[in-house]
């Protein structure tokens, strides 16, 4: 039986990676997305969503839009990725110029894949109590939503399988020198999930950075040569070039994508259980995610953290999920 997810993201290129590998694979069943703020503003990231899922011929998958901030209001106003993702929060493509084909709709940069009426927390609400079996949640931005819905309806852990983020390391951080980006955005909400109860399982930047989008990947998308492929290179060569100008990396980490791979396979990713708890208070590391892998502090775990991938077999997947939804 397929994997039911709920993806919670601020596309962005490698949320956008995420949407298609989910939409994609035959063992996940995508019952909908919901956007927050984070790489972009909630209006960026929710119409990128919507381009996402029309570029890649996605359909009938519904899209709710949630929170334009953290739980707690930052003075200096929310923090958006634009130094990485840029203005659109999807910078490469030429998005008002393309066509997932004929009569998409796509010349005037509006897509037609529609967002849903409801917010995103009624939309978690409704496809949590409605599907049948419990859902496994792959929040891949800040945890505002998912901490929105678990403080509204607490019981609602009932019906959630497992959450299965990207966010944190257990190493150092991206934004700051101790905070990963979708920790650091909202440390409150991220406390609030690894504290939930509901299993959890943490991909932080110490597993993603070992999935790196090299010239190699890049060639293997571009051998595909359809239009969805020729796009995913546009993404990934505009994710490249920020990536070197900020961090000096040769190749990006693809961060998102190594959730729902681990879905699909949990061979990928070799997992260890630890105490995970999130640093609200700190001067220099508010919203680091202290993850206690030799057991020091005596604290039960609380999460399962990733930490050696199998990067061949992850980039198998993505190639994959490209080649299936460009031929379409
Ligand atoms: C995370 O932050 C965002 O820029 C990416 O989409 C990813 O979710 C990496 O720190
Ligand atoms: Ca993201």
């Amino acid at each position: 039986m397929p994997v039911p997810v709920i993806l919670d993201c601020d596309p962005g290129h490698d949320d956008a990676f995420n949407i298609l590998l989910a939409a994609a694979h035959p063992s996940v069943d995508l019952l909908a997305i919901t956007t927050v703020a984070g790489n972009q503003t909630l209006e960026k990231t929710t119409l990128n969503a919507r381009r996402v899922c029309e570029a890649a011929g996605i359909r009938g998958v519904p899209i709710a839009a949630g929170a334009a901030g953290p739980l707690h209001a930052r003075p200096q106003g929310v923090l958006v990725a634009e130094h990485i993702h840029g203005s659109s929060g999807l910078d490469g493509p030429s998005w008002d110029a393309w066509e997932s084909g004929p009569g998409a709709g796509f010349g005037h940069g509006q897509p037609t894949v529609p967002q849903d009426p409801r917010d995103a927390l009624t939309l978690l609400r409704e496809t949590l109590t409605g599907h049948p079996a419990p859902v496994t949640l792959v929040p891949t931005g800040p945890l505002t939503n998912i901490a929105t819905l678990l403080l509204a309806h607490p019981r609602l852990t009932d019906r959630i399988e497992r959450i299965v983020l990207m966010g944190g390391s257990v190493e150092r951080g991206n934004t700051t020198p101790a905070a990963e980006f979708n920790i650091l955005c909202d440390p409150e909400a991220a406390d609030i999930v690894f504290g939930c109860g509901v299993p959890v399982t943490m991909f932080g930047l110490n597993a993603t950075h070992q999935v790196r989008a090299t010239p190699e990947v890049l060639g293997r998308l571009t051998a595909l040569g359809t239009p969805l492929s020729r796009l995913c290179v546009e993404l990934l060569t505009y994710f490249a070039s920020t990536y070197r100008e900020v961090y000096g990396f040769d190749a990006p980490p693809l961060h998102d994508p190594l959730t729902v791979a681990h879905l699909i396979d949990p061979s990928l990713v070799s997992l260890v259980r630890a105490a995970v708890r999130v640093e609200l208070t700190g001067t220099w590391t508010r919203g680091a995610t202290v993850v206690d892998l030799d057991g020091v502090t005596g604290l039960p775990p609380n999460a399962e953290v990733g930490m050696d991938v199998d990067a061949d077999g992850f980039w198998d997947l993505i190639v994959e999920a490209v080649r299936v939804l460009g031929s379409a």
